[in-house]
């Protein structure tokens, strides 16, 4: 039986993270389970082949696997120091050999995957920290991977269309960083999120939520939809016709 999404699945070393980007980010926390409840709820029954971009310590790759037990998953990221945490975190998973994490860049672990040979392609904030080309070509190669009926599953900071009220939004963010880690002292964490949003919301970086929508349909994916979104914090799904 598969693991109910809950609160309970975080617990030791990876609910550590996981309440720390619930305190920072809240809402990168919920669409986590958001992208694995899409998951788990999806063609239920069939078994599925996946892949994860962007799974830093694990925390949404954990959702993943315990959403669904019909369910293989290759979960990527380039940085290692995040892999070797998944690694630890989920290391019952891995022997049970339900999923094998790969240090990769994303596209060009992509380029060398066959033509239509996943069914899934799921992705929890890390597709926003690409350069807007480097995003191109790899929501192409995306679409080049996913079988026929396959789905993509982004949960990430989509910029708002609307600049006054994106800024008041990130200003807003901003200010609660500093109210939630300066309670806890954590001025270390305060400065590589504040240093990091510089580059999430550079020209080169920023994903705006109209254009991104438009690129997808562009590269051909159908069924294309906003299923969640709260201020910058989206769920996108798309289907590989
Ligand atoms: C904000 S973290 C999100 C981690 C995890 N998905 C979560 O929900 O907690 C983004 C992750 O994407 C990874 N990443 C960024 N650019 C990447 C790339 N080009 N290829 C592979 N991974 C990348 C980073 O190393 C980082 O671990």
């Amino acid at each position: 039986m598969a693991q109910h999404i809950d609160e309970n699945l975080f617990t030791g070393p990876i609910g550590a993270e996981y309440r720390m980007l619930e305190l920072i980010c809240p809402n990168a926390a919920l669409l986590a389970r958001r992208v694995a409840d899409r998951v788990a709820h999806w063609r239920e029954g069939e078994k599925l082949e996946g892949l994860e971009i962007g799974c830093g310590t694990g925390v949404s790759t954990l959702p993943l696997l315990a959403g669904r037990d019909e369910l293989h998953l290759t979960a990527i990221d380039s940085a290692a120091k995040m892999l070797d945490q998944a690694r630890s975190h989920l290391s019952d998973r891995v022997a049970a050999g339900r999923v094998q994490f790969v240090e990769a860049d994303a596209l060009g672990f992509l380029r060398g995957l066959a033509d239509a040979s996943l069914d899934f392609v799921s992705s929890n904030y890390a597709v926003h920290n690409f350069l807007d080309d480097y995003r191109r070509e790899t929501l192409a190669e995306i679409f080049r991977v996913l079988k026929p009926g396959g789905l993509f599953v982004n949960g990430d900071r989509y910029a708002m269309d609307d600049r006054a009220a994106h800024l008041a939004a990130t200003q807003a963010e901003v200010r609660s960083w500093f109210q939630k880690l300066g309670a806890i002292g954590r001025y270390d964490l305060l400065e590589d999120w504040v240093a990091h949003l510089f580059s999430d919301e550079s020209p080169e970086h920023i994903m705006y939520l109209a254009p991104a929508l438009e690129r997808m349909e562009a590269i051909g994916f159908s069924d294309i939809r906003v299923e969640y979104r709260d201020g910058v914090d989206t769920l996108l799904t798309a289907i590989k016709p």
